[in-house]
């Protein structure tokens, strides 16, 4: 028995379940509200027989002990383990010397970090030098608990007054250099204190490390306005969001993230006791920061700048979240797959439009109703885009309206809900003035050319059935994620091959087995370049007793090189389509369980169980379906 399956085995999902959200028995099984999302009825159920979960509502989404505890504290899987092991009272292997290697050396960067915020902030308080500064930041409106809640600092306008300090604390010059707080000149090999006579902002992880700074001038003439840490082990700006340690209990109680520009956003919205505030920290949204937001909730609002260049930035971001979302969640896009997505998995993005020249810190200062009727007031991506290119736009000129229109049918192509979607034709036909079944028409018939144009067939069965066909039954996780790893080039093909079946590309959920979801999840964080799987920080992710069954994976099974890639995502194809067979059938079957104890109950639940039944049983059809195909 694995120590997984021992931990599993000791512990019982209701129980630990139940330490966090208060469940309630119905039947066999045990139900809660989802506190993944928010919802009015309860369609969060524990299934104490099999030791799963699964939140039948707008998630979908379910798993084990270890992927609740990972959802609900945003562990990764090592730490879920160690905490799930402690709590069963089972013994772990010890952390690998290199393991353990890198994390005292991160440890101990966090607490030169957080020894030098501290350091700044007591010069903000107490420095004669700083004293500008304490005026500007009362000016800007921050009062003394936000000062507090974000350690906000101060450095001197000397080159080394950081480093005498930091060093007679014990820290070695490398040490800072490493942590970003020293320059290191390659030329003349000096160095010195990378910030000086600014604001100081520590930048915390999602833990609430700091891990980095943002530094204000207050010299109008200076440049740059915000200096920024560099890129180190710890922070790397385009992997961070500003304010989430402060925010993410908020975003997920109110399931929803507003996305914001700057640190004083953050800080405004904070200290006006808006929490579920981040910040992109003027960069363009990237998929790193998506995903993390991700673990939180799928619903997002983008309250960026509403200047020309900022609806750029908007559109840009908007684009980011549809190629990542095009990873993880919905392979198709445009700006539609954004949309297909919205309509499926029910998430959506929304815009909320800034009035002009103002950002949130001041808005929120001047107006913190205004801040939240806007929030309110936030439009689905569509709506904004359809604003955007109707903007200006002459109604007498029928040339430049075609043209909108043309623009405007993938976005609704990809509209899943039909209701929704003949909503939106209306509104284009109402605000262009042109006949609805114009519109109507003209999505029809792009539709049916998307529909026609030829999709990229694996090759034919003469080639040869995938050889590895019987171990695929056997295990078919275990193979599925072996052929990935061996061949991490292939997982696009794979993605892009689900996506013409009309299916979900791959996604940890697809895995059942603990270990091979956590493999899966570790490499998924891990992957920044989908075509390099670094093996190394693989190992050094995982909990040492996992290490075997990577090595197994890796080895074992070795795919035959001679096989082209067309063939092997050939084969994971059809794996993937086996498991999610597999798995729709165990959740049809707990599905139609659920419901006949409603019914029974006279539970008013009874009717969304059968809905979301039915919803399993067409996906289930339409998997048979791709499976009859490949
Ligand atoms: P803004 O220039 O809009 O800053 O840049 P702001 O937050 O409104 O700052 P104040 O109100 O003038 O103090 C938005 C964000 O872009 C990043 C920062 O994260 C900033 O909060 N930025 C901007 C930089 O990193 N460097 C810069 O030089 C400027
Ligand atoms: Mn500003």
């Amino acid at each position: 028995m694995s120590v997984i399956d021992e931990v599993k085995d000791r512990l019982d999902i209701v129980e630990v379940i139940s330490s966090y959200i208060p469940l309630q028995q119905a039947g066999r099984n045990f139900k809660a509200l989802c506190p993944f999302h928010s919802e009015k009825t309860p369609s969060f159920v524990v299934f104490p027989e099999s030791q799963n979960w699964h939140c039948f509502g707008a998630c979908s989404e379910g798993g084990d002990v270890f992927s609740f505890v990972m959802k609900w504290e945003g562990w990764d899987f090592r730490t879920a383990l160690e905490e799930m092991a402690q709590r069963a009272g089972v013994e772990l292997r010890p952390r690998t010397p290199a393991q353990k290697e890198a994390e005292e050396k991160a440890d101990r960067l966090r607490e030169l970090l957080d020894t030098c915020a501290r350091y700044y902030q007591h010069l903000l308080l107490h420095a004669p030098e700083a004293q500008k500064t304490r005026a500007y930041v009362t000016e800007r409106g921050l009062n003394e608990e936000s000062i507090e809640r974000f350690t906000l600092g101060y450095s001197l306008p000397g080159w080394d007054s950081a480093r005498a300090y930091l060093i007679e604390r014990g820290y070695t010059v490398e040490e800072l250099i490493e942590a970003g707080a020293l320059v290191h000149r390659e030329d003349t090999q000096r160095t010195y204190d990378r910030f000086r006579d600014r604001l100081m902002i520590p930048i915390r992880d999602r833990d609430g490390y700091v891990i980095g700074f943002g530094a204000r001038t207050l010299d109008p003439k200076g440049v740059p306005k915000y200096l920024n840490s560099p890129k180190t082990s710890l922070f790397d700006k385009s992997h961070t969001l500003f304010g989430l340690d402060l925010a993410r209990k908020a975003i997920r109680r109110e399931d929803r993230a507003i996305i914001v520009e700057g640190y004083m956003d953050v800080m405004q919205a904070q200290q006006a006791g808006f929490a579920n505030v981040v910040a992109q920290m003027g960069t363009a949204l990237t998929e790193q920061q998506l995903k993390q937001l991700q673990r939180y909730t799928k619903r997002l609002v983008l309250a960026l700048d509403p200047d020309a260049a900022g609806v750029q930035a908007t559109l840009r971001g908007v684009e980011v979240a549809r190629e990542t979302l095009e990873q993880e969640w919905e392979p198709v896009f445009d700006p539609r797959g954004l949309v297909g997505y919205e309509g499926r998995l029910g998430a959506e993005i929304r815009i909320l439009q800034l009035p002009p020249g103002q950002d949130p810190d001041d808005l929120i200062r001047e107006a913190p109703e205004r801040w939240k009727s806007l929030i309110e007031a936030a439009v689905p991506v569509v709506d904004f885009y359809i604003q955007i290119l109707m903007k200006g736009l002459n109604v007498d000129d029928s040339k430049a309206k075609a043209q909108v229109v043309d623009e405007l049918l993938p976005v609704l192509q990809a509209v899943a809900n039909p209701v929704e979607r003949s909503d939106y034709v209306q509104k284009i036909a109402r605000t262009l003035q042109l006949d609805v079944r114009a519109v109507q028409s003209r999505l029809n018939s792009t539709a049916r050319q998307s529909a026609r144009r030829p999709a990229r067939r694996p090759p034919s069965k003469a080639q040869g059935a995938p050889t590895t066909l019987a171990e695929a039954e056997a295990d078919l996780e275990g193979h599925c994620l072996a052929l990935f790893l061996q061949r991490p080039s292939i997982l696009a093909q794979i993605n892009e091959t689900l996506q013409q079946e009309q299916q979900e590309p791959l996604q940890a959920h697809d895995f059942q087995d603990t270990t091979y979801r956590a493999l899966f999840t570790v490499w998924q964080t891990l992957a920044e370049d989908k075509n390099h799987i670094p093996i190394d920080r693989l190992y050094e992710h995982l909990p040492t007793d996992l290490h075997q069954h990577l090595d197994r994976l890796l080895s074992d099974d070795k795919i035959d090189p001679a096989l082209a890639d067309e063939q092997v995502v050939r084969n994971a194809v059809l794996t993937m389509l086996r498991l999610r067979e597999r798995n729709l059938k165990r959740l049809g079957r707990e599905l139609s369980i659920l419901t006949q104890e409603a019914q029974e109950a006279g539970d008013v639940r009874a009717e969304q169980y059968a809905a979301a039944w039915r919803t399993h049983t067409e996906m289930l059809r339409r998997t048979q379906q791709a499976l009859a195909q490949q």
